[in-house]
């Protein structure tokens, strides 16, 4: 079947949903999900969105921490663009439906969170993204101008180069004409011919096999634009989140707030140390590179498999309205957090690398915008600071929407495009092979790509990593396509580049951390 529309939205996350219900004024849009409409990264966020709020606070204060945190490689006009337009569009978030909390005199309670100069997180208790899913789907269903095709997975966007053209990463003028959607409930493989197709996919935690992010976030964006021969950046710098709950059968891993230490929870090593103290004068609520890296050497020193976050010393009371989901998940566990201390370690949490975008969300092909987690805008340089990418997403998603809603009436559907070609292939022998092969990358990008890196474990990575596309790239060729093996083929796309931006960047910085000898002494990181 071939689908005709003005927006090809790919993601229903805040990204994705943001930009569709802005087009939806302007033009027809159709919105794919590879799942539930609501599932996304964005649902479990917990922290909040940062935003320039109160009186004491400035545009300035936000800058200087986002850049302070991205290590040098911010881009600062990004940054400052961000910032500056972030707190209108938070309120336009309130004006959807949205609830913030708000303290006892009315006015928004603002959290803190690492690396913030102050308190400026606007959040909904410890489920923030869950409450902006809501909001944003409450006014997407409505809407007469959106179609919503859930459970459809994307495989690939279409250019030139299924006319049969020849394109490389030099060919000019590489255009985006749709895309290619695989109806995961009986198979079929549609095409879908848009004026503009935006790419909303968030980010890629299951590259590793420890994450905070549901099993959605597979990378799919990132790949697909890569294999039409889009530019991509600084996937090297990928985010551990320091606090993940201590529980190795469980995947994804739960969050623990950093919004927490905020509150004032403290991190000690199994001795009851208060570490953080020996690594960074910031203790708890410095950057997550540090915090992260500080407990990876703590466990690597104890030889144990987790650290601790104590909050037994704070209002019951305030606590439990804060992080009523966090709360009643420790005490489903039996940890009593005012009684126990809670088992944390880091989790892979949040990709700062992706398809590389200029200010209006326009990705290096033609037709083809990228928003939110599966972009890199140049925001977060070598590390995000907490709770900017929700604000990320939502400033790209509206500058992607002027621009793209100035531009598409100038542009018509392409015509002869072929549907999806699957001849000679059959149903897979053995599914275990799909299965088996994603957690070998997983394991390798845990083992070799994590925290610490090191020339050695990085080419040791690349070297297994390329058997796996080897078989798996054989195996797409002769297979039926499902969602299973389109993933496994995206996991090890991004795993690759990956392992191929941390090889080339031979110095460290932000999160990408390159230990010369393995060393469990503390870091001296300030
Ligand atoms: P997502 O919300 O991940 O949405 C991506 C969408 O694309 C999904 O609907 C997915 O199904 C769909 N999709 C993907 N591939 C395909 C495909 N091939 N075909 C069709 N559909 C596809 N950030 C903050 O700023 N503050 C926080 O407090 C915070 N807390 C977090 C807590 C957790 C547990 C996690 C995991 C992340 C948190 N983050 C937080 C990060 C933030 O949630 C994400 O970066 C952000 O929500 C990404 O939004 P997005 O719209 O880009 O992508
Ligand atoms: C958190 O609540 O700790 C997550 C915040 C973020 O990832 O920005």
């Amino acid at each position: 079947m071939q689908i005709k529309t003005d927006f090809l939205v790919i993601g229903s996350g805040i990204a994705g949903l943001s930009f569709a219900l802005k087009a939806a004024q302007k033009g027809k849009v159709i919105l794919i999900t590879k799942s539930n409409q609501d599932e996304s990264n964005t649902k479990y966020a917990q922290g909040g969105i940062a935003a320039v709020w109160h009186d004491g606070d400035t545009v300035e204060k936000h800058v200087q921490d986002t850049l302070i945190a991205g290590a040098g490689l911010c881009d600062e006009k990004i940054v400052r663009m961000v910032v500056t337009e972030g707190t209108a569009r938070v309120q336009e978030l309130i004006e959807l439906g949205t609830k913030f909390d708000k303290n006892q005199n009315g006015e928004y309670d603002l959290a803190k969170e690492g690396g913030h100069s102050e308190n400026r997180i606007l959040h909904h208790k410890d489920i923030t993204g869950y409450e902006i899913e809501r909001a944003l789907l409450n006014k997407i269903n409505k809407d007469p101008n959106i179609t919503v095709y859930d459970h459809y997975y994307a495989i690939d966007i279409i250019t030139q180069h299924h006319l049969g053209e020849l394109v490389t990463s030099k060919t000019p003028g590489i255009t985006c004409f749709g895309a290619y959607i695989l109806n995961t409930r009986n198979g079929h493989i549609d095409t879908v011919l848009s004026k503009i197709t935006i790419m909303a996919t968030g980010g890629a935690g299951n590259v590793y096999a420890t994450t905070t992010n549901p099993t959605i976030a597979t990378g799919d964006g990132i790949a697909m634009v890569y294999r039409a021969k889009g530019h991509i950046k600084d996937m090297e710098f990928v985010q551990f989140h320091p606090t993940s709950l201590y529980k190795p059968e469980e995947h994804p891993s739960f969050l623990i707030s950093e919004a927490m230490r905020g509150f004032g929870a403290v991190l000690k090593n199994q001795n009851g140390e208060e570490f953080m103290g020996r690594y960074d004068s910031r203790g708890s609520l410095a950057p997550r590179d540090i915090v992260a890296r500080a407990i990876d050497n703590e466990m690597k020193i104890s030889g144990e498999d987790f650290v601790y976050l104590d909050c037994r010393h704070l209002d019951r009371k305030g606590f439990i309205e804060h992080f009523p989901n966090i709360y009643n998940k420790c005490i489903n566990l039996g940890i009593d957090p005012f009684i126990k201390m809670i088992p944390v370690v880091p989790a892979q949490h949040y990709l700062c690398g992706g398809i590389i975008i200029d200010e209006f969300g326009r990705s290096t092909i033609d037709q083809l915008y990228a928003i939110g987690e599966c972009a890199c805008s140049g925001l977060h340089g070598a590390n995000r600071l907490a709770s900017n990418s929700l604000l990320e997403a939502l400033v790209f998603s509206h500058r992607a929407f002027e621009h793209a809603t100035n531009t598409f009436t100038k542009i018509s559907l392409k015509e002869n495009i072929p549907n999806w070609n699957a001849e000679g292939t059959e149903h897979p022998e053995e599914m275990i092979l799909i299965t088996q092969s994603k957690k070998e990358v997983q394991q390798i990008m845990s083992n070799y790509v994590g925290i610490v890196r090191s020339e050695l474990r990085l080419k040791r990575a690349f070297d297994r990593l390329e058997i796996l596309y080897k078989e798996n790239e054989t195996l797409y060729d002769k297979t039926i396509l499902s969602q299973e093996l389109g993933e496994l083929r995206n996991i090890i796309c991004v795993s690759y580049l990956i392992i191929k931006h941390a090889m080339k960047r031979k110095e460290s910085v932000g999160l990408h951390y390159m230990a010369k000898k393995f060393d469990a002494k503390p870091l001296k990181t300030t």
